[in-house]
C-alpha cells in the first residue's frame, strides 16, 4: 500500500507519520513547507507518487480563529477539500479526511457515525462542509471524526491542554476551567494507530468515530488529570461553567460533543494513555 500524508508535522500528522514508518508503509510525507493543499498545482507531487490513499490532516483549527477569519477557514477546510476530493476521485486515489466531534451541536452527546451533524460555529460548519465534499465527490473515502487531542507535537500550535500548560509555565498558578464542557480526551498516538490500522486493513470506506475509552471527561477533569500526572502540585484548578467565559469569547462552543461508535471499539482508557504521554515527555 502507498500512502500520501498531508500535514505530516502536525499534532496528529506527526503521530500518523511515526506509525506509517513503524510499519514500513511506502509513504510520501508532505509538509506545509513543500506542499500547500490550497494550491492545486502542488498536487503533481501526489500524482507522481500514485498512492492508494491520501490522508489529509491540514485544517484551519479552533472555534475562535475560524470565527474571526471565516474566509481563511473556508479556503482550507472546504475549498481545498473540494479540490483534493475531485483530484483523488479523478485519479482513483482514496481520500481520508480528519474531522471533529465539533460538527455536532453538543446538546445530547453520545453521537454515533449515524447521527446527523448540526454545527453551531464556523469551525464545525467548515469541517462538516469538508466532510460533505469528501463523501460526495470521492468514491473511496474515509472520514475519521476525532475528539479533543493531547500528545507531543513537533509543529507550532496551541490546543486546550497546551494552553493550560503554557499559562502555568508563565506563572499562572490558579486556573478556572469549565466542568460542563464534556468530551473524550484522546491521545494522538492511539488515534494515529487506529487510523493506520483501518486504512492498511482496507476497512470498509465510510465514517468512523475514533476515541480513547475510559469514560467521558469535562475540560476540568481533563486538566486536573493532566497536571496530576505531570506531578505538578503548585496549581489550583477551580470549576466554572462555560457560560462564565461566553461573554468574552467569539463563537459558540458546543457543550457535550462526546462521540461513540457503532463500528469500532473505543481505544484504551484515556488516563492510561495520558500516563504514557506524561512519563515519556
Ligand atoms: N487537535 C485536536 O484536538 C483535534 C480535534 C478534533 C479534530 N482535529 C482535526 O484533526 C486534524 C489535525 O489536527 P492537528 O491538531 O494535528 O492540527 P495541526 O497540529 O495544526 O496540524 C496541521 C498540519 O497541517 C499542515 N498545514 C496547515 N495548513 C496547510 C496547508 N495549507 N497545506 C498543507 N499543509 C498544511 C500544518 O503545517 P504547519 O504547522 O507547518 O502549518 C500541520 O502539519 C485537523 O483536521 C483537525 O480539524 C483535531
Amino acid at each position: 500500500m502507498k500512502v500520501v500524508l498531508i500535514g505530516s508535522t502536525g499534532l496528529l500528522g506527526s503521530a500518523i507519520k511515526d506509525e506509517l514508518n513503524n510499519r514500513n508503509v511506502n509513504s510520501l510525507f508532505l509538509t506545509h513547507e513543500i506542499f500547500d493543499v490550497m494550491n492545486s498545482g502542488d498536487y503533481e507531487q501526489i500524482l507522481d507518487f500514485k498512492p492508494d490513499m491520501v490522508i489529509n490532516t491540514a485544517a484551519y483549527l479552533g472555534v475562535e480563529p475560524c470565527e474571526k477569519n471565516p474566509l481563511d477557514a473556508f479556503r482550507l477546510n472546504c475549498k481545498a477539500v473540494e479540490d483534493l476530493a475531485n483530484f483523488c476521485n479523478e485519479h482513483d486515489f482514496g481520500l481520508a479526511y480528519i474531522s471533529t466531534d465539533g460538527v455536532f451541536d453538543g446538546q445530547d452527546g453520545d453521537y454515533t457515525e449515524d447521527s446527523f451533524p448540526n454545527p453551531i460555529n464556523m469551525y464545525g460548519l467548515t469541517k462538516f462542509n469538508g466532510e460533505l465534499m469528501t463523501r460526495n465527490l470521492c468514491r473511496k473515502y474515509y472520514i475519521f471524526r476525532i475528539p479533543i487531542l493531547f500528545g507531543r507535537r513537533k509543529n507550532q500550535g496551541s490546543i486546550f491542554i497546551e494552553k493550560m500548560y503554557d499559562l502555568y509555565q508563565n506563572g499562572k498558578k490558579e486556573l478556572k476551567i469549565a466542568d460542563d464542557v464534556i468530551n473524550r480526551p484522546s491521545y494522538n498516538k492511539d488515534v494515529a494507530k487506529k487510523i493506520v490500522d483501518l486504512i492498511t486493513c482496507k476497512s470498509e470506506f465510510g465514517i468512523y468515530h475514533i476515541y480513547n475509552g475510559g469514560g467521558k471527561a469535562s475540560l476540568y477533569d481533563f486538566a486536573v488529570e493532566f497536571f496530576k500526572q505531570q506531578g505538578i502540585k503548585d496549581i489550583t484548578i477551580g470549576r466554572v461553567k462555560a457560560e462564565d467565559f461566553a461573554k468574552n469569547e467569539v463563537g459558540k462552543k458546543p457543550l457535550n460533543t462526546t462521540i461513540k461508535s457503532n463500528k469500532i471499539e473505543p481505544l484504551r482508557d484515556w488516563k492510561n494513555a495520558m500516563s504514557e504521554f506524561c512519563t515519556k515527555n
